[in-house]
């Protein structure tokens, strides 16, 4: 029986991958978060609330700041995993604006702190980093990152997501770590905070508020996105883990450190998306558009991914985006005490 090692369990992507690990595979799961602002253990509650004893046996919760080495008693703790799973990340873009050492600290030193972890293992079979598409900066119009496009950060979160990848590629290449690195695009579902673009705007609708949308400073243009459901991001991990000893055949022919973007099965912008949750409300959508570049300087109007690798080996989200998101606005009206800020 494996043992898998995730980090930043008692946050939202975490969370879901716990609850698909539990369903699908017979594993043991250790987590380890901080339980900072954006980890809450009511998640990791909720989900194991449809597991036996036994199911929820599987998982251990470790509390530890990955800002701090593992020591030794942390090290037992955890034990000896097969998969580590690195997810625990600061993300919030504007509070790395205002404090980017902060990000320095969890993202970077946070990640190379567990890859001295993990170098001490012996029979580590894999080692996945969860970047972003914000490494790769804004998309202009007609353009699709692919997997070993140039870092291009425009704000110093993405900037610690590009610094920590490089790291991996370089204990891959002097530790010979099994890494693999993904590229995911933005992640939406069930228990996710509420300050994300998808609940804030089911709660704004739900509560006849002005749902504020981000735009070209023309105002006639709103930012884009290939939103991916977190299921569908933990299912195509299930699937990446499964390729094992893939070497990228690409451009670069034997890169080191595979890289995989999971990306959502369309692209929507975030206008029509704001009014297709009205829709689903049954209501109108009260909006306006804003200007991201003055408002909010450091986000980007449009990311995009080719999700061509991916498909080429065979892997795709099953479920279309118009379900999806039809799916989290029912869940969210129901579960509301997931749309609140206090
Ligand atoms: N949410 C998205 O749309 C998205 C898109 C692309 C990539 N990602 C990446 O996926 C990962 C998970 O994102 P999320 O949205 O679930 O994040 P989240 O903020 O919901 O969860 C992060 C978790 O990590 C924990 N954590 C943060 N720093 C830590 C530290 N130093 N030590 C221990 N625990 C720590 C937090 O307490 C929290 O529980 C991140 O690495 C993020 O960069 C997210």
């Amino acid at each position: 029986m494996k043992k898998v090692l995730i980090t930043g369990g008692a946050g939202f992507i975490s969370h879901h991958i716990i609850a698909h690990i539990i369903k699908n595979t017979d594993w043991q799961i250790v987590t380890i978060d901080r339980l900072d602002i954006s980890g809450n253990l009511n998640r990791l509650h909720e989900i194991l609330e449809q597991f036996s004893i036994d199911e929820k046996k599987r998982l251990k919760i470790v509390f530890h700041d990955l800002k701090a080495e593992i020591n030794s008693q942390i090290s037992s703790e955890i034990g000896k995993p097969d998969l580590i799973l690195h997810l625990a990340a600061a993300s919030h873009v504007d509070r790395s604006i205002l404090y980017p050492m902060e990000f320095v600290q969890d993202n970077v030193v946070g990640t190379v702190n567990l890859l001295d972890f993990a170098k001490k293992l012996d029979k580590l079979e894999r080692f996945v980093y969860f970047s972003t598409d914000e490494i790769f900066g804004n998309a202009p119009k007609g353009v699709s990152y692919k997997e070993y496009d140039r870092y291009n950060s425009t704000n110093p979160y993405s900037a610690s997501k590009a610094a920590a990848e490089e790291f991996c590629v370089a204990y891959e290449n002097t530790y010979k770590l099994p890494i693999y690195i993904t590229h995911t695009m933005n992640v939406f579902g069930e228990r996710q905070h509420p300050e994300k673009f998808i609940p804030m705007v089911i709660q704004r609708v739900r509560d006849g508020q002005k749902v504020f949308v981000h735009s070209n400073e023309e105002k006639t243009l709103a930012g884009s996105r290939h939103y991916i459901h977190a299921q569908d991001v933990a299912d195509g991990l299930m699937f990446i883990l499964n390729l094992k000893n893939y070497k990228h055949q690409g451009d670069f022919g034997n890169a080191s450190c595979p890289k995989f973007n999971l990306v959502g099965p369309e692209e929507i912008d975030n206008l029509t998306l704001a009014q297709s949750i009205a829709k689903i409300q049954n209501k109108d959508l009260i909006y306006e558009l804003i200007d991201n570049h003055s408002s909010r300087p450091g986000h980007d109007l449009r990311y995009s991914l080719d999700p061509g690798l991916l498909k080429s080996l065979g892997w795709e989200p099953k479920i279309k985006l118009t379900k999806r998101i039809e799916e989290v606005v029912n869940w969210s009206l129901k579960n509301k005490h997931w749309l609140s800020q206090n």
